[in-house]
């Protein structure tokens, strides 16, 4: 696993946008694992302003998002199709068409799961995954359990991430309670994986999750496991790591 230490947020955006856009360049026709949450966000506005200076391009990229609140429709403001196009579709050129995020509205919940794996696969895995980290540990929205979920799941959020997410809404009773989530075995087989953390609240569970055991309690401890997996934290996030980091 590699490590790179980011003096604070901004830095630690540039340093993830430049793994990506080497991706997207090297492979015109990359598929992008995508996720939401405060921790990508400056990564986006780093890829926009590059794409518009003309320096990467993403006509020929498709994107399969991690997760999504199910009971939320595409134009709710808190859903993460929303949350994607408004910071990062909505301002590239990836074709509308090749954009994939799980349906929130899909009657069948079951069915929108083998949906998903289905286009997955359909899709030849996924080249890049772009990942946060949740409090709990948990990616995308694999919380911790018994036993690693390995397909595309509905899942219950737990009460700790209802309580962190709760402040994208107007109040707790607002944050829906099920979402879908891609499943651990995709994550896992996607060639190369990039984890972005910062703030000193995620540090325990950075170093739980890349320093303890491997274990379900600890969903993000799986990439571990993975032998291409990127790490770029800020100070703060990577404070507890032993050796703090690697230094560019
Ligand atoms: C949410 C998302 C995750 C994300 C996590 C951390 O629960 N489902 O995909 O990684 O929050 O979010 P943030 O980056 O805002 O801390």
């Amino acid at each position: 696993m590699r490590i790179y230490k980011a003096k604070d947020y901004a830095d630690m955006s540039r340093k993830a946008a430049n793994i990506i856009s080497a991706q997207v360049i090297i492979k015109p026709n990359s598929v992008l694992g995508l996720a939401t949450g405060s921790s990508p966000i400056g990564a986006y506005r780093q890829l926009i302003e590059w794409y518009r200076k003309g320096d990467v391009d993403f006509r020929k990229v498709t994107s399969i998002n991690l997760d999504e609140y199910r009971g939320l429709p595409q134009s709710d403001p808190q859903s993460y199709s929303y949350f994607m196009h408004q910071y990062f579709f909505d301002h590239v050129n990836v074709c509308p068409q090749n954009i994939h995020i799980p349906d929130g509205m899909a009657p069948d919940p079951q069915e929108e799961c083998r949906r998903y794996d289905t286009l997955i696969q359909a899709c030849g895995g996924i080249d890049l995954q772009l990942l946060g980290i949740g409090h709990n540990g948990h990616i995308g929205f694999n919380e911790p359990g018994e036993a690693f979920e390995k397909r595309t799941h509905c899942v219950s959020l737990s009460s700790s991430t209802i309580e962190a997410n709760k402040r994208f809404f107007d109040n707790e009773e607002s944050v829906p309670r099920q979402a879908y989530t891609m499943g651990m075995r995709s994550i896992m087989q996607a060639k190369q994986i990039l984890l972005i953390v910062s703030g000193e609240e995620k540090a325990e569970i950075v170093k739980e999750a890349f320093c303890g055991p491997v274990t379900p309690q600890v969903p993000a401890s799986a990439l571990q496991l993975h032998n291409n997996v990127t790490l770029v934290g800020d100070q703060a996030a990577l404070s507890l790591i032993p050796d703090g980091g690697i230094d560019e």
